[in-house]
């Protein structure tokens, strides 16, 4: 999988996000290490506290669905790169240590970076 491919799938998933809230559009896409991708969107809730990002979707989906090998994830919103938030952070950390990450935007331009760079000194119990 290009990682250019990877970034425009999650741009394409993003426009299907759920932000009546914030309007603030954020995509996902998540590639396995066969090969499948499972993309993810933020779907936020009127009580705020059970929203969830567009990372968490993607991983969440995958986990559910029996995946467990996770090589990349692409993350786009308009912004010049997107960072994915903190608990995001935390839960790639615990699905996939060694997982690259595309900062992308909605021009499909993205920076490389790792979970252990954007998450040194993780708190890890296994
Ligand atoms: N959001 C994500 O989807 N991913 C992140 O990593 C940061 C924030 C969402 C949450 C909320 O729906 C919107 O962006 C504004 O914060």
């Amino acid at each position: 999988m290009d990682d250019r491919e990877l970034m425009r799938m999650a741009n394409e998933a993003r426009e299907g996000a759920y932000v009546p809230y914030s309007g603030f559009k954020v995509g996902a896409a998540l590639l396995c290490a066969d090969g499948t991708v499972f993309t993810g969107v933020n779907i936020e809730n009127a009580a705020y506290g059970p929203s969830v990002c567009a990372e968490r979707t993607a991983f969440f989906k995958a986990i559910s669905e029996g995946y467990r090998d996770f090589v990349k994830i692409a993350v786009t919103c308009d912004h010049e790169y997107c960072q994915p938030c903190g608990v995001c952070r935390q839960v790639m950390i615990e699905h996939a240590p060694d997982l690259e990450i595309l900062m992308g935007n909605l021009q499909g331009e993205f920076r490389r970076t790792t979970i252990r760079e954007l998450l040194p000194e993780a708190f890890e119990t296994i």
